[in-house]
């Protein structure tokens, strides 16, 4: 049995923990406060989940998806175990969906600053291009709308996000290295924030028209 391991256990995790129990994932959830604060939650998801410190379910999870706020993101990952993780950057340098709360970064890569709380992980950016009702409601597809992006610089990493990507009923689209398909992705890019999940040939369309 696979696992995905949550670093946050807020409406990112609510919304994908239960669809990748119910996909037959072993799900294992954390937060800064304790597990027993996630027994009711963690009793609410069908399948095998369970709550764990953060190096506990980093210590047992095949895969890791940074499902914390931009502000979180230094406490959260530090003192950690990274090293050779498979590890999901869902994160948006942004604190809601109002202009006013981007968060200026400057000139920089989102999951570059990400890769550098993380030293040593395999880091994937994915399941971050969408609005989380968006993801709630597509996954499982009911139709050919079904494509999700990732992007990542270590091919195997990306093909395990990829495999979980196939597990959700999805079809994953690897858009290559994150300086390079990542740019695609990351908050404004051009294949961010449609409110749908592409069809297949949409998002080959997509990839095509943008700059
Ligand atoms: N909003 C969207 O539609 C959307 C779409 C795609 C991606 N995202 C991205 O997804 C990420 C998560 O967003 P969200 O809405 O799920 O946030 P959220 O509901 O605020 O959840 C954040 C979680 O992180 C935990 N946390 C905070 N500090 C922590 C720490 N030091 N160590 C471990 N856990 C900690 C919190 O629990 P405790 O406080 O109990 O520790 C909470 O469970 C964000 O980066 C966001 O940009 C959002």
């Amino acid at each position: 049995m696979k696992t995905l391991g949550f670093l946050g256990a807020g409406r990112l995790a609510q919304m994908l923990a239960p669809k990748a129990a119910k996909a037959g994932w072993k799900v294992i959830l954390s937060n800064s406060r304790s597990p027993d604060t996630l027994v009711d939650l963690v009793q609410s998801i069908e399948g095998d989940a369970s709550a764990a410190t953060p190096a506990d379910m980093i210590d047992k999870a095949d895969i890791v998806i940074l499902a914390i706020r931009w502000p979180q993101i230094t406490a959260a990952t530090s003192g950690l175990p990274w090293n050779g993780k498979i590890v999901i950057d869902a994160t948006n340098n942004r604190l809601g969906p109002k202009p006013e709360d981007f968060i200026d970064i400057g000139n920089v890569l989102s999951s570059d600053v990400v890769a550098g709380h993380v030293p040593g992980a395999r880091l994937v950016k994915a399941f971050n291009h969408e609005p989380i009702p968006v993801f709630a409601q597509a996954l499982p597809p009911q139709g050919d709308a079904k494509v999700l992006f990732l992007a990542g610089s270590d091919a195997g990493a990306n093909a395990r996000v990829a495999g979980l990507m196939r597990d959700l009923g999805a079809e994953p689209i690897d858009l290559g290295p994150i300086d390079q398909g990542g740019k695609l992705i990351a908050m404004g890019g051009p294949l961010t924030n449609k409110f749908k999940l592409y069809s297949p040939a949409e998002a080959k369309a997509a990839i095509e028209a943008a700059p």
